[in-house]
């Protein structure tokens, strides 16, 4: 790729929002209140803001490999805390994607070095829901299952923070699972019931 046309870009892309409203980036410089928050995965075919045709300052992003929340992420968790307890957004999502190079990486035998903590986290989801995923014998779909249900597990985990108990006690605040399709390009809400996830796990996490 030829780093030069990134920054041609770039001036292309001021010249064209100037060209609408001359005070744009006065206006961004101003501060950000997105309502928002959007944990992705860091692959390069799920680029957030354009799949979901949003504009500068309206998500707050954050993405890694398989789209993960480990309790023990600072990274994640920082996040997390600003966009919940400062930004104060009103939605959370954590958007997987089929065909997720992490979430494959986790089904193969296979020695991947620092990489191996971080996709244990999707062998322990793979480990929590074993008996639904063997049940399923086309490989593909089992693969495409295990992004569902990580995406789903990775829910839980924002559920399990104090400040997300916290909000979910004083405000409207909503968590969503999606999942985006990269072979037709289609955003999936799996509308995941939480209620009837949490009834039995909650009286194990609550700490607020
Ligand atoms: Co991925």
């Amino acid at each position: 790729m030829d780093l030069k046309a990134i920054f041609e870009n770039n001036e292309n892309w001021i010249k064209e929002k100037l060209s609408i409203d001359k005070d744009y980036f006065n206006r961004l410089a101003e501060g950000q209140s997105p309502d928002i928050l959007y944990i992705g995965c860091s692959d390069s075919r799920v680029t957030a803001e354009e799949l979901m045709g949003v504009q500068p300052g309206e998500v707050f992003v954050h993405r890694n490999i398989a789209n993960m929340v480990p309790n023990t992420d600072l990274n994640v968790q920082s996040v997390l805390n600003y966009a919940v307890r400062y930004l104060k957004v009103s939605h959370v999502v954590i958007c997987g994607h089929y065909y997720c190079g992490g979430v494959k990486a986790a089904l193969q035998q296979e020695d991947l070095g620092v990489l191996n903590p971080w996709l244990r986290n999707i062998r322990d989801v793979y480990r929590l829901h074993q008996k639904e995923l063997d049940a399923i014998a086309d490989t593909e779909e089992r693969y495409k299952r295990l992004v569902e249900l990580n995406v789903q597990e990775q829910c839980v985990n924002i559920i399990k923070t104090a400040a997300v108990q916290k909000a979910k006690k004083e405000r409207d605040f909503f968590v969503h699972g999606w999942v985006f399709d990269v072979k037709t390009g289609k955003l999936i809400d799996l509308n995941i019931n939480f209620t009837e996830i949490l009834e039995s796990i909650m009286k194990i996490y609550r700490i607020d």
